[in-house]
């Protein structure tokens, strides 16, 4: 009885393998310490490492893959949109750059500024907390807090808390007293000039005006790259549209040509790239832009959201394959991680990597 049991584990415990090659290809294997600390060799072993260092090291891959592409000349056969300086298609792959509104409230946007600010990516879709913070900071800092902080004393204080930072309320009088003339200013020239504003138009308006080199968006205006923000109105910047028609009504903004703009982007590049970090309306913006061209040849996910309760931010890319937003063939990436640590790691690895070493 007892030999009859010890013979059932074995066969349980010692089932034979398959040799299949297929699935049993790359060896798991960690950073070599007795090499010292080299951090090139460092990153360099996060493919081999498994779980979300294995990601990283994909999504490395797939960005270097979307940059040699970028980086190709446009074939002279392919139609190149003239339909406004900002959205002509100008390299071989247009990278679409999505991010949530705390990345800017983070140092992250440090990241995103050297990447508007040497051209590195070709289009750009946030939510209206990740346009007004870039001109908040211009004007004011925002400060490290702790996540622990209580509600209640911080506004006694008019202090507000976005994760572990802190922004002083007086940061948005101080936008408020900045914007609110610039809209009267394009109220006039809407009735003058008859032009008609959009989000983008607004926020590459706000770049100029601006003239701080720290800004993303003064880059974004100064390189042409195009801004998008679908959801303009929910932020500070929509209060202060809200306190603009108290003042002086009148200012239109149409979000139909933007989605022109956006949508006729995608289709018009060579070749697509899409890079999103967080979820929400910035993912879905790029994906469903994206869709248009029948999907993105390139795309790396970085969030923290699970697909189990079926929100478009934790869909997966091969959820995305499904509806045409990525091509079928595609290699994409999701990595399952903060942004804040992950963001600047990527850059290094592939952005930097290659402008560094072409400057
Ligand atoms: N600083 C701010 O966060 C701020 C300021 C003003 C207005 N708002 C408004 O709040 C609304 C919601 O913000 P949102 O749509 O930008 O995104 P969100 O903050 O609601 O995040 C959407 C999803 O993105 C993912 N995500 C967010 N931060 C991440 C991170 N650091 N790393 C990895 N994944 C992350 C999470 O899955 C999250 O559920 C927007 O309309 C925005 O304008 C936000």
């Amino acid at each position: 009885m007892a030999l009859n049991d010890a013979s059932t584990a074995q066969e349980a415990l010692f089932v034979k393998s398959t040799v299949d090659n297929s699935l049993l290809k790359e060896k798991v294997q960690g950073y070599d310490w007795s090499q010292g600390l080299d951090y090139k060799k460092l990153f360099n072993s996060f493919t081999h490492t498994g779980f979300q260092a294995t990601n990283f090291g994909l999504a490395v891959e797939e960005i270097n893959r979307m940059i040699e592409c970028r980086n190709l000349p446009i074939p002279t056969d392919k139609y190149i949109d003239t339909e406004d300086d900002f959205t002509t298609i100008k390299n071989n792959c247009t990278i679409f750059l999505g991010y949530t509104s705390n990345m800017v409230s983070s140092g992250i946007r440090e990241t995103i500024k050297f990447l508007v600010q040497h051209k590195l990516v070709d289009c750009i879709v946030t939510t209206a907390g990740g346009i007004e913070e870039d001109f908040i900071k211009c004007l004011a800092p925002t400060f490290l807090g702790d996540f622990n902080l209580e509600g209640r004393m911080l506004r006694e204080k008019g202090i507000n808390r976005i994760g572990n930072l802190l922004v002083p309320n007086d940061n948005y009088c101080l936008f408020e007293q900045w914007v609110l003339p610039i809209f009267d200013q394009m109220l006039i020239e809407q009735k003058g000039k008859e032009i008609l504003w959009t989000p983008s138009k607004l926020i590459s308006r706000l770049g100029q005006e601006i003239n701080n080199e720290d800004s993303i968006y003064y880059w974004a205006y100064k390189n042409k790259i195009p801004v998008f923000c679908p959801g303009l109105t929910d932020g500070s910047i929509g209060d202060m549209l809200f306190l603009h028609t108290f003042r002086n009504a009148g200012l239109v903004l149409d979000i139909i040509q933007d989605v022109r703009r956006i949508n006729l982007m995608a289709i018009k590049a060579v070749n697509n790239g899409m890079i999103i970090l967080g979820g929400g309306i910035i993912k879905h913006h790029i994906c469903n832009a994206n869709l248009m061209k029948n999907g993105a040849d390139f795309a790396v996910f970085v969030n923290t959201a699970t697909e189990y309760d079926g929100s478009d931010s934790g869909a997966r890319p091969d959820e995305a394959k499904s509806w045409g937003k990525i091509k079928k063939d595609a290699n994409p990436v999701k990595i399952y991680g903060e942004a804040t640590l992950i963001f600047p790691l990527l850059v290094a690895q592939t952005f930097a990597k290659s402008f560094f070493k072409e400057t």
